[in-house]
Parts: C-alpha cells; structure tokens; sequence
C-alpha cells in the first residue's frame, strides 16, 4: 500500500487530492496548521487518512513530521496560498519585507523543506508534486514571484533526483473554486472575470488538478519530471 503525503489536506485542492488517494486504498497523511479542521477532514473522507498538525514553515516542526511519517512514495506538496490576503495593505518597507517573506515561506519554504526533509525516506519509484500557479506566469506581487521560486526549485529537484528514479513536477492550476484560497475576497465580478478569462468558460474545480495528481503519480507518468503542467482551462497557454 502506497503513502502519499499531502501538506495542506485539511481544505480545497488538498483535501481532494487526499480524498482521491484515500479511494485508491493508499495510507494518506494530511498536513495544515489548524488540528480542527484536520479531524474534520480525517472523519469525512474515511479510509486510512491521518492528520499531523505541523506549521510548514518551521524547519524543526517538519523535521520531527518526518522522522515520525517514515517512509513515503508520494509527497503532494500542497501548502500555500497568497499570504497577502490575511494581511493590511502595507505602508513601510518593512512592511512590504514581511510580506514578501511570508509568501515566500508559505510557498516556497514549505515545499522546500517537507521535500528534503521526506527524500531520504522516498524510495525508487516515488513522486514528488508541488501545486504551483498559474500566478508565476502572469505575474500577481510576492504571491506569483514565490510559484515562479518554486517552479524552478523543481527543475534543479528532478535533476537531482532522477537517477534515483524519483520524479518531480509542478501542477500549476489557474482559478479553482471551492477552497479557502481568496478568503472572503472574491467578488462576484473578479469571480465571473477568471470564468469568462478560462477557454472552458467554467471554474477549475480540486478535482480536476487531484486528478492531474494522481496521474503524475502513476506508472504511466515515470518518464514525466522536470515539468510544470497547467490545469488553467487555457486561460494561459505554454505555446
Ligand atoms: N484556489 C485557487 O484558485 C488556486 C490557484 C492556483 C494555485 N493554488 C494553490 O493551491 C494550493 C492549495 O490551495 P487551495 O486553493 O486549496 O486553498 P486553501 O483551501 O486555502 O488550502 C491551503 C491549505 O494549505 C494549508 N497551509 C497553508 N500554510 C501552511 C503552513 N505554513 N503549514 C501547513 N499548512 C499550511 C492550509 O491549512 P492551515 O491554514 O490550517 O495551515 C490549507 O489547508 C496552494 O498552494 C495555492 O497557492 C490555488
């Protein structure tokens, strides 16, 4: 039975993913910061899901999540989100520093260290995901500028990793509805805007980039790493 590790389970993308590898019969650990609202995911999904309360961001904290976890043939690094929504507008370079650092923790550094912290443990045939952004792409302040760290974080990863036969790739959504992304700040125009921006005309949904997921993690995807593969609806293309 596979173990499939996603860091931010509790909620939206992360929650799906968990639930989709829940349905495969994997053993699943979901990661976040908030106990509560991990127990609530662990009783609705069922299966062989469990919870670790870890801030992502602390190297100490992450590192005793991993000695404790063990082993593990998939790392779903899903933690992140723009930092900047849970904060005033800043007025002073200090400020704008904390800021940019704190979407960069929450983005890159998490990912950064629950992977190096997990590859020893990661044997041949593993896959390592990281939920990057259409974000890096378009360009949106400190948010997009750490997907874009993290995007390229994961082509020196792959290189580093592949001849020990460890995959390592970016899903990189546009607008996902049904997640705690935007707060209460999506309004209804901006809402109906990333709608109207996707070739599809709907809004992503977790399901669709869980299912990118599982592929990448699949038999049929070993030869795939090194990549960033959008799950945007075409509102940004890579040609
Ligand atoms: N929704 C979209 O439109 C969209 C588009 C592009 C990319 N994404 C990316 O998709 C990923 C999942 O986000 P989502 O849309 O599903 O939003 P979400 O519902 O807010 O999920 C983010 C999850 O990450 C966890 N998290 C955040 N910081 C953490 C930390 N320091 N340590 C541990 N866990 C942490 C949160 O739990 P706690 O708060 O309890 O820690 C939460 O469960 C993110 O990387 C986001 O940037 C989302």
């Amino acid at each position: 039975m596979r173990t499939v590790v996603v860091t931010g389970g509790g909620t939206g993308i992360g929650r799906e993913v968990a639930a989709q590898f829940a349905s495969e019969a994997c053993n699943v650990v979901i990661t976040g910061r908030r106990a509560d609202v991990l127990k609530k995911a662990v009783d609705e999904i069922g299966g062989s899901v469990r919870a670790v309360t870890v801030d992502g961001t602390d190297p100490e904290q992450t590192a005793a999540v991993a000695r404790e976890i063990g082993a593990v043939d998939v790392l779903v690094n899903n933690a992140g989100g723009n930092t900047d929504f849970d904060r005033e507008e800043p007025r002073h370079l200090g400020d704008i520093a904390d800021a940019w650092r704190q979407n960069l923790d929450s983005n890159l550094m998490t990912a950064v260290l629950m992977t190096t912290a997990l590859l020893p443990a990661m044997p041949r045939g593993s896959a390592v995901i990281t939920i990057g952004s259409i974000a890096a792409d378009k360009g949106a302040g400190s948010y997009g500028a750490a997907k874009a760290a993290v995007a390229s974080w994961n082509v020196d990863l792959a290189r580093q990793i592949g001849d020990r036969g460890i995959t390592a790739n970016i899903v990189s959504p546009g607008y996902i509805a049904d997640t705690e992304f935007f707060r209460d700040k999506l309004t209804d125009e901006r809402r109906d805007s990333l709608v109207e921006a996707a070739m599809t005309n709907r809004a992503g949904t977790p399901a669709d980039i869980a299912a990118t997921v599982r592929f990448l993690a699949s038999p049929g995807a070993r030869q795939i790493t090194g990549q960033t593969i959008a799950v945007n609806g075409g509102e940004w293309t890579t040609r």
